[in-house]
């Protein structure tokens, strides 16, 4: 499914987070969004699927304005859409196991033969194939980011929107999350938009680069363009993250 985002304006107490924003992922594609702390990036990804309500604008997944849904039929498209937030919000009082049957048991009538082989499936892409019986206590930063990753990519969404997925993560285990947004890109078709400050994940991951600054992007292009810009702005942004 293609993301088409409309002229997206959101602003709290009168602070313009998102002022007219305009872009397109298309189908099978990975957007990355880039900026600096506090300009607006997850409230971005939040927008699009109205975990903030945006004040206009239009978000189109697929075919369809969300914004123009009711809350039954958002219920609905949301089946479509993962999400990995930022802190990586797994249920603490719920095993690793338990963690990842959640969706399967709320969304699909798979049998619970086939809900254990799914989450052992998940679990071993990202690695943790041990962590199965584990409390979300007993894991490290890595490892519930890694869950967590696990948990929002159980249901093969169609899009997936990755906030920060390798922030906290050692080189390695950010390197082996990088291909694993590639592989599912390339498995499941799935189009992405993965914001990061990780200038090694975007240039791996990305097919284009969106640099948010005050409201709106400065900057769309391929990596390439993008380390090779002469905007002020660019160079500006690579020399404090590199
Ligand atoms: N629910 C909210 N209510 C009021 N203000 C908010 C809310 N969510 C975000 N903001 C404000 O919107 C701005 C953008 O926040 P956002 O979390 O999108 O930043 P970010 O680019 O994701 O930063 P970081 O890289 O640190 O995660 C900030 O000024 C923040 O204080
Ligand atoms: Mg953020």
């Amino acid at each position: 499914m293609k993301v088409k985002v409309e002229n997206l304006n959101k602003s709290f107490n009168g602070l313009i987070v998102l002022d007219g924003i305009n872009f397109e992922v298309e189908e099978g594609s990975t957007a990355v969004v880039l900026g600096r702390s506090g300009i607006g990036k997850s409230v971005l990804l939040k927008c699009i699927v109205r975990l903030i309500e945006p004040d206009s604008g239009k978000v189109f997944i697929g075919d369809v304005n969300v914004l123009d849904l009711n809350e039954q039929q958002l219920n609905e498209m949301r089946k479509n859409i993962g999400f990995l937030f930022q802190s990586s919000a797994l249920y603490d009082s719920m095993t690793v196991r338990e963690n990842l049957a959640f969706p399967l048991k709320r969304h699909t009538d798979l049998s619970e033969k086939e809900i254990e082989e799914n989450i052992k499936e998940m679990l071993a892409l990202v690695g943790l194939l041990e962590a199965i019986d584990k409390m979300p206590s007993e894991l490290s930063g890595g490892m519930k980011k890694r869950i967590g990753l696990a948990r929002s990519l159980i249901l093969k969404p169609k899009v997936m929107l990755y906030d920060e997925p390798t922030t906290g993560l050692d080189p390695v285990t950010s390197k082996e999350i990088s291909k694993l947004i590639l592989d599912m890109q390339k498995q499941f078709k799935m189009t992405s938009i993965v914001v990061t400050h990780d200038m090694v994940v975007a240039s791996s991951v990305a097919d284009n680069i969106f640099l948010l600054e005050n409201g709106n992007f400065v900057f769309k292009g391929t990596p390439e363009e993008f380390m090779q810009s002469d905007l002020q702005i660019v160079k500006n942004f690579l020399s404090q993250k590199l």
